[in-house]
């Protein structure tokens, strides 16, 4: 069946001391909301319904960014999460199914878990909480449940102590069908300690309606909700953490997997060995049997199978490398296409260019592609050979098999086959090396 998302994200966020959108913050190179989003991406998702607030506009873009189709809902005033619900109502108007409201901050609830809600919801329970045994309930909400059925949901502020004693929390995700959500939230009213409209309340009204409310439960860690930079801190971590383990799960081989970290969306093959002290940015896929020596920096990049990439090497956004090439320490790479073979090993510049199949960029190679106020593109083609400290001036096109001297600036095209000087011929004075150094010495005694 599908179900329809409510994601709430209006909230100010005040604790993390920030300018931005609580949401907004990163983990893992993508904002707090994206994992959000991502919760229920194995489940059949008609519609996804983003309730922003404070600085709406930046979450709105961010929420479009990861998915163009979600409708975007304003909640002026934050008035509690049951009138942050309520926002959706419109954008839900005839959609039969369930409702899964999730919070733009706590963005590590698992999908299996969102399945074991889904499954309690066609065993017959009407609405359908997520739970958890709090090591500190604190401020959470309590679930008061008898024999099975969840009777209640009593905010810390609102509870006696006899409830505060209860350790069994709201995790705030709620699963119920739609319209049913909608009709009691119209009950609910603000007569509570904070004033707000609270979407827990529904649950009272509904025991009271005969309806069946039951809560399931998960472990704390996927309930955890992001309120300061430390939390923020420890949600990266946890997340590297289970990253990292199910790379060594599917096959990839880490010498060091607690000095890698990885971003929302890497893809690593099988086989591939990735050496200590690796960062993936966003965008980054890695084939099979890939090799990435210690001390790499990866964004948007795609690295075929047999590759060898590093020490100390930068990928930037538009780098494609073919099968087998060579990317050595000290090379940076952007938006260029590396062919089959091609080897780039020490302390090179390459960007805007494409490189063809087997060409050898030699040590200290810079493309030189920027002219101060547009980028220019390079064309290397199949079976180069660049000698060292060689600059090549874009636009620039050289042929298949040419052969660039050392220490060459390459302004004009090189035609296929062609040898290029494009420096100072050499010339050598005998002696004067040793008398020139005699002089200097005599002069300064
Ligand atoms: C809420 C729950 C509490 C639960 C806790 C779990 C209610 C009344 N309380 O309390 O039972 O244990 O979460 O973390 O539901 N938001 C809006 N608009 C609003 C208010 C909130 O969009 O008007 C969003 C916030 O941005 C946040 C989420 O809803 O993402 C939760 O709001 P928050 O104020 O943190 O609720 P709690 O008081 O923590
Ligand atoms: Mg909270």
């Amino acid at each position: 069946m599908s179900i329809a998302l409510i994601i709430l994200a209006a909230g100010h966020g005040s604790r993390m001391k920030s300018d931005k959108p609580k949401v907004l913050h990163r983990v893992a190179s993508a904002p707090l909301l994206w994992h959000t989003m991502r919760r229920a991406e194995s489940l059949d998702v008609a519609k996804t319904v983003v309730v922003v607030g404070h600085e709406g506009e930046q979450v709105s873009e961010a929420a479009k960014a990861f998915d163009p189709d979600c409708e975007i809902v304003w909640q002026k005033e934050q008035n509690g999460t049951g009138h942050a619900v309520q926002q959706a109502q419109a954008a839900l108007d005839g959609f039969e199914g369930d409702a899964v409201v999730l919070y733009g901050d706590t963005p590590f609830v698992a999908p299996e878990t969102l399945e074991r809600m889904l499954a309690a919801r066609a065993d017959g329970n009407d609405i359908v909480v997520l739970g958890f045994k709090a090591a500190n309930p604190g401020g959470y909400g309590r679930l008061v449940m008898e024999s099975g059925i969840l009777t209640e949901i009593v905010e810390a502020k609102d509870a006696s102590p006899e409830q505060l004693a209860i350790d069994f929390c709201n995790s705030g995700v709620i699963c119920a069908p739609a319209p049913l959500l909608f009709s009691l939230l119209d009950q609910v009213g603000n007569d509570n300690a904070s004033g707000e409209v609270y979407l827990t309340d529904i649950i009272g009204i509904a025991n009271g309606e005969g309806l069946k409310c039951t809560a399931i439960t998960c472990d704390e860690a996927e309930t955890m909700g992001v309120n300061t930079r430390a939390d923020l801190a420890m949600a990266e971590a946890n997340f590297q953490k289970a990253t990292r383990a199910a790379m060594l799960e599917n096959g990839v081989t880490m010498t060091a997997p607690e000095t890698v970290f990885f971003a929302f969306d890497t893809v690593v093959g099988r086989d591939t060995i990735i050496g200590p002290n690796v960062f993936f940015g966003p965008g980054v896929t890695v084939e099979n049997n890939v090799h990435i020596r210690v001390f790499c920096h990866f964004e948007g990049c795609h690295i075929s199978s047999g590759a060898i990439v590093g020490p100390f090497a930068r990928l930037r956004p538009g780098t494609e490398l073919g099968g087998d090439v060579k990317v050595g320490n000290f090379v940076e790479i952007k938006n260029a296409i590396v062919d089959q073979g091609a080897k780039v090993n020490h302390l090179s510049y390459v960007g805007d260019a494409h490189v063809g199949e087997g060409s050898n960029i030699g040590a200290g190679t810079i493309f030189c592609n920027y002219d101060g106020v547009n980028k220019h593109h390079t064309e290397v083609g199949k079976h180069v050979f660049v000698g060292s400290n060689s600059a090549l001036v874009a636009p620039v096109t050289l042929g298949d098999e040419a052969f660039v001297t050392t220490g060459a600036v390459v302004t004009d095209d090189v035609p296929a086959g062609d040898m290029v000087f494009a420096r100072v011929r050499q010339v050598t004075k005998k002696g004067l090396g040793k008398r020139f150094i005699e002089r200097l010495r005599a002069a300064k005694k």
